[in-house]
């Protein structure tokens, strides 16, 4: 395992942000421009968000985190996460860290391959146009090829056709044709987009029919990640209960999501808290991503869990699979200087590495969620992020944060009132691991 220094820093939370800052720019290795975008209080000029959207008045802006510990495939990791929803990030770096000691995340990613979608309607035959389509694959290929001819020189290009029959309501037949294509780098939504449309007139000629929709699918199902991960009993185990009992809560805690779509939707949400944090940092399409991986979650017709725990031995064993479809290149990543910046601080310089790191967090925060609702429950850690805001509406100094935050948990009345008599009255020091 490489041991590059990096994501374990015990007690970041506790230094002051200016330090988080100046840290995390010495383990990222950020030049002196990155470093002052990491700080800067304006991270997008209203001229680059005006050529991201339309009808562009402001910028809106939410908080960076830095999710701490994660080893993936080896690795040392500082994953950037984009969110408005306290908790995340502790939990995510919680879960990384108790997966350390037997060897963090083991993640992987399909090749890049997207789908372009084409619906030919007004068919004379739809079974003869399947079958001369399907005839025609390497001439539609060629096609496919010829838009894109740069993804083509940098390794990717197309990858095969299908082609189905599938019928309207009232029983008429229409053909969907999916051009199978590998985009590199790239998210690929505008890639695929122009391959559909502009392939469509050769399907139109080979098939006899109208080309109708011509859109990417966001069923992104042939570029999946995959990432597992071993908590040995021993690290699981908690000060009220044996790492064993933890772990056989989780399993079953992911009994009940595999079983039934109402706990695996709010189980998959709990996945994407972490993966969607991460998109947002790296400017990429959470909508996309979402759409992708609870269709993916229905493929079997039956709304599952997207990842499940097991106990193996003496270890609990976790596995993720779901499409991740995201890039590390293209307008969106490349035109927001935070996202460029997001992406140096994790080091993920092709897609693929990004997917692998997504998976793994995804698995991180799903950890984090069951484990607590397996054992003492969600709202003790919400209390203690409260508690902390509580505390800095109270006027805390950063330093002065988590002990204020224990000495209102500990006294069972989470109001700004208390706090500011705690801090009046002067406070014991006090931390808290994480
Ligand atoms: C809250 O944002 C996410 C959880 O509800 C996920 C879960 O229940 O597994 C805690």
């Amino acid at each position: 395992m490489s041991e590059r220094k990096g994501s374990r820093v015990p007690g970041f939370h506790l230094l002051p942000i200016e330090e988080r800052q100046a840290l995390i720019a010495r383990l990222a290795g950020l030049d002196e421009a990155e470093r002052t975008l990491l700080a800067s209080e304006r991270p997008l000029p209203i001229a680059a968000a005006a050529r991201l959207t339309e009808n562009t008045v402001g910028v809106y802006a939410l908080p960076m985190g830095i999710a701490l510990n994660f080893v993936v495939n080896g690795d040392e990791v500082l994953v950037p996460m984009v969110t408005e929803e306290p908790s995340v990030i502790a939990a995510a770096s919680n879960a990384a860290r108790l997966a350390r000691p037997a060897g963090g995340f083991v993640a992987e990613a399909d090749p890049p391959c997207m789908i372009a979608q084409v619906q030919l309607v007004d068919l004379p035959d739809a079974h003869a146009a399947r079958d001369l389509l399907e005839a025609a694959a390497a001439g539609i290929a060629a096609r496919v090829d010829e838009l894109v001819p740069g993804m083509v020189r940098r390794g990717g290009g197309a990858r095969g056709t299908e082609v189905r029959v599938l019928q309207a309501p009232d029983g008429r037949p229409f053909v969907v044709v999916h051009l199978l294509v590998d985009v590199g780098d790239a998210m690929g939504a505008n890639a695929i987009n122009t391959i559909a449309e502009q392939t469509a007139p050769l399907l139109e000629e080979i098939s006899g029919g109208t080309a109708h929709l011509r859109i990417l699918s966001n069923l992104a199902d042939r570029r999946r990640g995959r990432a597992s991960v071993r908590y040995r009993f021993a690290d699981l185990a908690m000060a009220d209960r044996p790492g064993e009992d933890v772990a056989r809560g989780v399993e079953l805690a992911s009994f009940f999501a595999e079983a039934d779509p109402y706990r695996a939707t709010t189980h998959n949400k709990g996945i994407m808290n972490g993966i969607d944090a991460v998109a947002l940092a790296t400017g990429n399409d959470w909508r996309a991503l979402e759409a992708g991986a609870h269709a993916y979650a229905a493929r079997d017709g039956h709304y599952g869990a997207l990842s499940t725990w097991r106990v193996d031995g003496t270890e609990l064993v976790g596995r993720i699979e779901l499409p991740l479809a995201v890039g590390t290149v293209g307008a969106t990543v490349e035109g927001n200087p935070r996202a460029r910046l997001a992406l140096k601080l994790l080091g993920a310089r092709s897609a693929n590495r990004l997917i692998e790191i997504l998976a793994a967090v995804g698995l991180a925060q799903n950890f984090a969620a069951v484990r607590a609702l397996a054992t003492e429950g969600i709202q003790r850690g919400h209390m203690a992020q409260h508690a902390r805001a509580v505390a800095a509406a109270a006027g805390a100094r950063p330093e002065e944060v988590e002990a204020v935050a224990t000495a209102l948990i500990a006294g069972g009345e989470i109001k700004v009132e208390r706090a500011r008599r705690l801090l009046a009255d002067g406070l014991p020091t006090a931390g808290r691991r994480r």
